[in-house]
Order: structure tokens, then C-alpha cells, then sequence
């Protein structure tokens, strides 16, 4: 009996996936046992980049596809919040195992649907919804359970990456890149999730959850996006031998748990960085994404490779979906059937519970606690604009000082608009006490603070 998947959305993801379903030769020989069932979409009469067989299903009812007998998994790859979230939930109430590439709705509503999920005895699985053709969630979850999770470091937006790549490459705006990235297809009409950090964000509270075992509060994430990164910054953080990218970082904060849970402190951000040229995440350009993950006692190790497009992203979906069949067929012997046998037949715990395999289902029940960015120990670059006369670097530096901000570097690079550019570069502070001199030192007559951005 063959395993039926439902697909819902056939755009790009959901195009690509129904490409390898539908044509399994020289793949995996389990893709054969794999059956393209039914597909549902918003419009009927689109031309598709796919070609489909005559006798496929395409619907607008995507309720009958969550709710049909037959089908064993449902791939949500319509995208956005709703109907996606009520449509994973309808799909695990009525017993199929879940596929999504949606970091929206996880992130958003994750702990919901893993519980439903749970309850349920099914699998929810997503490998395409960070960094998309790139292995990362199943290495986290299987590959690196050994260790413990130090750091995850990550270029994960292959839009942000493109533009400022090209910044750097270019001596461009941030504005002119983007206009061009929009005209190439690069970028979204409106670009705000990419550009304000918050899909990153998305995508690092995934991370986290699953690196640090506990659930993150999006709203945690401190999300700082790429607008105010001009094109001098990238200039003079060239100088320093520094490159820019949107980092996005989950770190533990300290080795002391946090006292109801025992889970560690987290930092967990979002923002422009510099990042020194010899740093491994330095050399990812373009739209590629990247993730660095130190492990206890692994050491280091990075992903690499696309973050999005049709076939890396149907990759990660369709390695979900064998993934799962190839759960299914161990549990049944050679017969492939219906997923809701799963939850009510033999995989059951003695208290009644479903039993999931451990290392692919989710079990964090507890939140994991989130340090305030003003926590934050990093190193700092700041440009200042200021009057051109003698004491002013001095009168900087003391201000610095004053309130614990200890620096590497503090040098005139030269003047613009008849004004002295200077360009600090502090040791490790507290971000508190950076902000607070910052303050003081913008305070003072005729002085500008332009950027300030963190560096690693
Ligand atoms: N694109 C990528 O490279 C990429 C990479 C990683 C993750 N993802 C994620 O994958 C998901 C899908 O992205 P995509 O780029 O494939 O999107 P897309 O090209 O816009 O396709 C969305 C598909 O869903 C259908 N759809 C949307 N809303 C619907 C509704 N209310 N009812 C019925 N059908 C609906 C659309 O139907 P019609 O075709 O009839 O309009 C379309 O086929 C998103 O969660 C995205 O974040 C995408």
C-alpha cells in the first residue's frame, strides 16, 4: 500500500516538492513507495511549473485534504499564519503527520501545534523552515544530541545577505541595492520581514528551541534589521578588516541554570554585525546562508549551502516526508497505511500516552529564560560625528570611560560635511553601559552618533 502525501500550495516550495514526488528515479528506492495524492491551492486555473499527472487531485477544499482518510502526510507550503496554523492543527486532529517549511507559524505557534502534535502521536517535522536546503534541524536534533549546545551563529536570510554582499562588493546604498534586488526578484515587494531582522528571528527562535531544549518567546528576541547600515560603515569596517552580515545568534548566557526549569540563560538577537574577515561566516556571500554551531565536545562545526528556491527547499520537505515513512514502514512491517493507526495502534506508552520517537518529535514543555539585550557582553563599533577641534577624542574617550566602557580603538578617520568622522571600536562591555555612555556623549553640543552596530 502506497503512503499518501496532501500538498498544500503549489508555488514554489510546493512546485518543487511535487517535482521529486513525482518523479523518484535514481533517488531514495523508498520515494517509490510515496504517492503524490491530492494538492490544494487558492486557484485552479494557474499554470504550474510542474507538470501534473491528468488523474492528480487539484482543489480549493483545503479541508478536505487535512481531513481526508487517505492521506497519511500533509506538506503545509502555503505559507503566512492562517489558514496554515488552522490547517496543521486540523491535519494532526484528524491523526496525519505534519511537514511544514512555515517558520512563521512554528515560531508563532509552535508550542501549540508540537502539543496537538504530541497528543495526537504524530510527527511535525520542518527542516525546510530554517535555512532551506541546508541540513541543520535534523543535524540538532540527531547528529549533534551528544553534545551540549554552546552557540549557534547564523546567516540565515539569504535576502539581507544579498544586499549587503553586494553593498560591499559595490560601495552601493542600502536604498539602490534593494530597489535592485526587488527588480531581480531577489527581494519581496515589501521587504520588511527580510530587512527588519524578523524572519531571521523566526528562524533563531527554531534554533534555539531545538539547541537549547525549551521554547523561546519570539517577542524575547531582540531583532534589530539592515536599514541603517550605509555604505561608509561598510567602508570603514572594511579598513578594520571586518565585513557586515544580519547574524543571527543563540548563545548560552551563563553555565548557571535558571532555578525553576534548570534550563540556561539564553541570549538570543538578531542583528547587523561585523564580523573579522578571518571568521568562517565571513566568506558567505550572496544569497547563501550559513550556521556555525559549537557543541560541547564537538567543537565547531558549519552548515553551508542554499537557503531557499524551489529545489533546496522541496529537498528538506521531501526528506521530512521519508523521514516519516520510513518510520511507518518499521512500525507496520512492509505495509504502508494510515497515519491515525499510528497514534491509536501499537506505538502506545503504558500510561496510555502515544509514543514518539524521541530525537525527531518535540518534548520542551518549559520556556527557556532570555537575558535582556542591556545584559549583553560584546565588543562595540560606533561612528561619531563631531566639531574638528583639538580635545575631542580626549573628551570622547573620558566619556567612555566614565561609565565602564573600556576601548580598542578610537580613531578620526577623516571629515565629512565639515565635521570630524570618528570611528570607535570599544573591548568587551556591557551593552548597558555602552548605551548609557552613548547617551551622555549625543548630549553633547553639535555631536551625531550615525551607526553603532556589535561586532563579534
Ligand atoms: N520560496 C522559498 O524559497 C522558501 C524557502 C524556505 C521556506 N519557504 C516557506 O515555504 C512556504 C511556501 O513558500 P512559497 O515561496 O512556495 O510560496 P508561494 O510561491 O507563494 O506559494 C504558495 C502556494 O500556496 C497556495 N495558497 C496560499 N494561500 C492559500 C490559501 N489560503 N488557500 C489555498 N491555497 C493557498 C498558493 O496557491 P495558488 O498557487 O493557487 O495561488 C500557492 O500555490 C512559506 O511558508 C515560506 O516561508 C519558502
Amino acid at each position: 500500500m502506497a503512503f499518501k502525501v496532501g500538498l498544500l500550495g503549489l508555488g514554489t516550495v510546493g512546485a518543487g516538492t511535487a517535482e521529486i514526488l513525482l518523479n523518484p528515479a535514481q533517488r531514495h528506492p523508498l520515494l517509490q513507495e510515496i504517492e503524490l495524492y491530492r494538492i490544494g491551492v487558492r486557484s485552479l486555473d494557474k499554470p504550474r511549473a510542474v507538470k501534473l499527472p491528468p488523474d492528480l487531485l487539484l482543489t480549493t477544499d483545503l479541508d478536505a485534504i487535512v481531513t481526508d482518510p487517505n492521506i497519511d502526510v500533509v506538506v503545509e507550503v502555503i505559507g503566512g499564519l492562517e489558514p496554515a496554523r488552522s490547517l496543521m492543527l486540523k491535519a494532526i486532529a484528524h491523526g496525519k503527520h505534519v511537514v511544514t517549511a512555515n517558520k512563521a507559524a512554528i515560531a508563532r505557534f509552535g508550542d501549540e501545534i508540537f502539543t496537538a502534535a504530541n497528543e495526537a502521536g504524530v510527527y511535525v517535522l520542518l527542516e525546510a523552515a530554517v535555512a532551506g536546503g541546508i541540513p541543520v534541524i535534523e543535524p540538532l536534533k540527531q547528529s549533534l544530541c551528544a553534545n551540549r549546545i554552546q552557540m549557534i551563529m547564523g546567516i540565515v536570510n539569504g535576502t539581507t545577505n544579498y544586499i549587503l554582499s553586494r553593498m560591499q562588493m559595490e560601495g552601493s546604498s542600502f536604498e539602490s541595492v534593494l530597489a535592485d534586488a526587488q527588480a531581480l526578484g531577489y527581494a519581496e515587494a515589501d521587504p520588511t520581514a527580510d530587512v527588519d531582522g524578523l524572519d531571521a528571528a523566526d528562524k533563531i527562535a527554531i534554533l534555539a528551541s531545538l539547541a537549547f531544549g525549551g521554547r523561546i518567546k519570539l517577542a524575547e528576541v531582540h531583532c534589530e534589521g539592515i536599514r541603517q547600515v550605509s555604505a561608509a560603515d561598510i567602508a570603514y569596517a572594511e579598513k578594520l578588516g571586518f565585513v557586515i552580515k544580519l547574524l543571527a545568534t543563540a548563545k548560552r548566557d551563563s553555565q548557571i541554570a535558571h532555578e525553576d526549569s534548570g534550563l540556561a540563560q539564553l541570549q538570543v538577537r538578531v542583528h547587523p554585525t561585523l564580523v573579522p574577515k578571518i571568521h568562517p561566516l565571513a566568506s558567505v556571500n550572496g544569497v547563501f546562508n550559513a550556521i556555525l554551531i559549537e557543541g560541547d565536545p564537538v567543537g565547531q562545526v558549519m552548515f553551508y549551502g542554499p537557503g531557499a528556491g524551489a529545489g533546496p527547499t522541496a529537498s528538506a520537505i521531501v526528506s521530512d516526508i521519508l523521514n516519516i515513512a520510513a518510520i511507518l514502514k518499521v512500525g507496520r512491517g512492509s505495509n504502508m497505511g494510515r497515519s491515525s493507526n499510528v497514534a491509536q495502534g501499537n506505538n502506545v506508552q503504558a500510561d496510555g500516552k502515544p509514543l514518539l520517537d524521541p530525537l525527531l518529535a518535540c518534548s520542551h514543555q518549559d520556556y527557556c529564560t532570555i537575558a535582556p539585550i542591556s545584559d549583553l557582553v560584546t565588543r562595540f563599533y560606533a561612528r561619531v560625528l563631531t566639531h574638528d577641534h583639538p580635545g575631542v577624542i580626549g573628551k570622547l574617550g573620558t566619556c567612555f570611560g566614565s561609565h565602564n566602557v573600556s576601548l580598542e580603538s578610537i580613531v578620526q578617520i577623516g571629515l565629512r560635511n565639515d565635521r570630524a568622522e570618528i570611528v570607535v571600536i570599544t573591548h568587551h562591555v556591557r551593552e548597558g553601559n555602552f548605551r548609557a555612555a552613548l547617551e551622555e556623549i549625543r548630549s553633547f553640543e553639535s555631536v551625531t552618533v550615525p551607526s553603532v552596530l556589535r561586532v563579534v
